[in-house]
């Protein structure tokens, strides 16, 4: 079969469509043979090296965490799956960024990361939302969720996860503001629920944000980090909580704990959504609420932009160059 293998860490030249064997199952494993393959920020991360990786990679690396598609194989022992069963993952239980392996016709797993894909999810919904979703679901969940008429400042509304979290909020009644790098990325969040989107690279964010709303929003949620995180410090009203979930654009220079007291009692919460999902039961949880949420129509899932696996470099590019809206779904 093949996959996308890199020899080194580097640009998106060193992501090679080569030859690649998967070895025999091993007990609790089962295979499946991927119809979508979720793009992550953090595939890029691996590929150009140094990201929260502990041990050396061991090269070739086939890249990616978190795929969808149809049980091939089980081994003797797995009983919570079957072949032909419709499954999605997101990390194989081990480090996430150290257990790559998604970018691949097929992927050996331990069965139990597999989650059965009700009907009324495809497997191209599923590879857009696992991740991006739990992470949404982590946010509401575990950090902020809105009450009716809260205003809440996402940035980079038309990312992965700024999409979903963009249709969460607003289902939940909140007025939301959105940061975003283009008009057309403008027109999308308009078009999913964004009240007031914001072209945060040709005007300053903060001074149109206090302008919207003088009193401050109640909620940041960033998953842009370097650019945006201290910033938006000055447009949060008294008490109102700034959740750090990502880093697009590098990671937020370290925070001074009094500059929360001096902007208001501010509350900061930088969580990942591996703790979020760490309990199988929390698991299923998230998931069945995030499926429930598609299947309602609460949230939309636009599946309008995919790539061919193979020619995952030019995605990369394109995600590199700040082109790419909503989740991008890779086709083997
Ligand atoms: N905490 C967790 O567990 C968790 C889980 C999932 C994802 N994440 C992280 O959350 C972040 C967002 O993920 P995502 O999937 O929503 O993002 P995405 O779809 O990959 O999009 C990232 C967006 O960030 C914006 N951006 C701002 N500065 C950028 C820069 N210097 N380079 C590239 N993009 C930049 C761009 O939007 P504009 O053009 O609109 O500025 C870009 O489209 C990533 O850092 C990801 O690693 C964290």
């Amino acid at each position: 079969m093949k996959a996308i293998r890199i020899h080194q860490n580097g640009g998106p030249e060193v992501l090679k469509w080569e030859d690649h064997q998967l070895p025999p199952l091993k007990a609790g494993e089962a295979r499946i043979k991927h119809s979508a393959i979720s793009l992550n920020f953090s595939d890029i991360n691996v590929r150009r090296g140094g990201f929260y990786i502990a041990n050396p990679l061991q090269f070739p690396v086939v890249l990616g965490n978190e795929g969808a598609g149809v049980v091939a194989e089980i081994a003797p022992d797995v009983t919570n799956v079957k072949v032909g069963d419709r499954v999605a993952y997101v990390g194989s239980g081990g480090p996430f960024y150290e257990n790559t392996g998604s970018y691949a016709e097929e992927r050996n797993l331990p069965a139990r990361v597999l989650v059965k894909l009700p009907d009324g999810i495809s497997e191209q919904v599923a590879a857009a939302i696992m991740l991006k979703g739990l992470t949404a679901s982590m946010v509401i969940n575990r950090v902020y969720k809105p009450k009716k008429g809260d205003k809440v400042l996402i940035h980079a509304a038309a990312s992965g996860v700024g999409l979903l979290l963009v249709q969460w909020c607003k289902h939940l009644g909140a007025t939301v503001l959105g940061t975003v790098g283009s008009q057309d990325k403008a027109w999308l969040v308009a078009a999913n629920g964004c009240d007031h989107p914001i072209l945060y690279r040709e005007t300053d964010f903060v001074a149109e944000v206090k302008k919207i709303v003088p009193g401050g929003v109640h909620a940041v949620l960033d998953g842009v980090g370097k650019d945006t995180f201290l910033p938006s410090l000055d447009v949060m009203r008294p008490f109102a909580t700034i959740c750090n979930y990502g880093n697009a654009s590098g990671h937020p220079d370290p925070l001074d704990l009094l500059l929360l007291a001096k902007k208001g009692s501010l509350l900061v919460s930088r969580p990942a959504f591996s703790t979020h999902i760490a309990d199988p039961t929390d698991y299923k949880v998230a998931c069945d609420e995030m499926f429930q949420l598609v299947i309602s129509g609460a949230i939309k899932v636009d599946l309008s932009k995919t790539y061919a696996l193979k020619d995952v470099a030019q995605a990369h590019r394109d995600l590199e160059d700040r082109k790419t809206m909503g989740s991008v779904v890779l086709i083997p």
